[in-house]
């Protein structure tokens, strides 16, 4: 089973990008599923609904979310009608949607896909490590297949469930910070593991955003408005490769679009 996770989706020029790049993605790549963060497709807040009809149209299997998921009012009829569209579990039960799902996709494989914040600089309601278990154990009682996207700040936080989940799931990975990390690799259980994903967007900026706006914000302390840069477009993401038993044998990042 082959799985591409593509890290975090920002703005127009990070929704374009992915949807030019997908179809040689797959011709490179042959994933039978594939798995997107686009929690910052909407301008860097949220994903509208109509991103994420699109997304689904192109042939994403799922879409995760993060701490920017609930900007898009629009969004919650999504997330509470269509499965495929997850928010973090450990947010408020009381919010719309959900934040796992088991899909069936190509070649007859069944994939779950559960979607987790970080608790470290983020609002969390429960810790990720307090609900992971459960999560974990009610998804392998369907499939041996289990991506797992935590969505954090802190490398301690994604490493430490990296340890924790090793030899349960095939795959965890680390999204939010949008910088791709340089240490995939399987764990001695046969988990697939990355820091993070990075991001599908325009990388001259300062984590998408207009690099003014960020730096002059960072020298003066003024508010002042977000807005999403548009050069250097890059799509980052994974391959990782399992075996029938749900166990990664392989995970190699890729970074489509960086200057050569
Ligand atoms: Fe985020």
């Amino acid at each position: 089973m082959r799985a591409l996770l593509i890290g975090d989706v920002v703005g127009t020029p990070g929704m374009r990008a992915l949807l030019e790049a997908l179809p040689g993605l797959r011709r490179d790549h042959d994933p039978d599923v594939v798995v997107v963060n686009a929690e910052n497709a909407a301008s860097g807040a949220g994903t509208s609904a109509k991103q994420a009809r699109e997304l689904l149209a192109a042939g994403v299997d799922v879409l995760t979310g993060g701490n920017h998921t609930f900007r898009q009012a629009d969004l919650y009829p999504v997330l509470e009608q269509e499965p495929r569209v997850l928010r973090p579990a450990n947010l408020s039960d009381r919010a719309p949607g959900r934040g796992t799902v088991v899909v069936d996709v190509r070649g007859g494989w069944r994939v779950a896909v559960v979607n987790l914040i970080g608790s470290v600089f983020l609002d969390a309601a429960h810790s990720p490590f307090a609900v992971v278990d459960d999560l974990v154990d009610r998804a392998r009682r369907e499939t041996p297949f289990v991506l797992v996207d935590l969505h954090a700040e802190a490398t301690s936080e994604k490493v430490a469930m990296g340890w924790h989940l090793d030899g349960r799931v095939t795959a965890l990975v680390g999204t939010h910070t949008h910088v791709q990390t340089a240490d995939a690799r399987v764990l001695p259980g046969g988990t697939a593991y990355i820091t993070d994903l990075g991001m599908t967007g325009p990388h001259e900026s300062v984590i998408g955003v207009r690099r003014e706006i960020a730096v002059k914000r960072f020298l003066t302390g003024l508010p002042g408005r977000f807005e999403p840069a548009s050069r250097d477009v890059r799509v980052q993401g994974v391959v990782v490769e399992a075996g029938p038993d749900g166990r990664a044998v392989s995970i190699a990042a890729f970074d489509l679009g960086a200057p050569r």
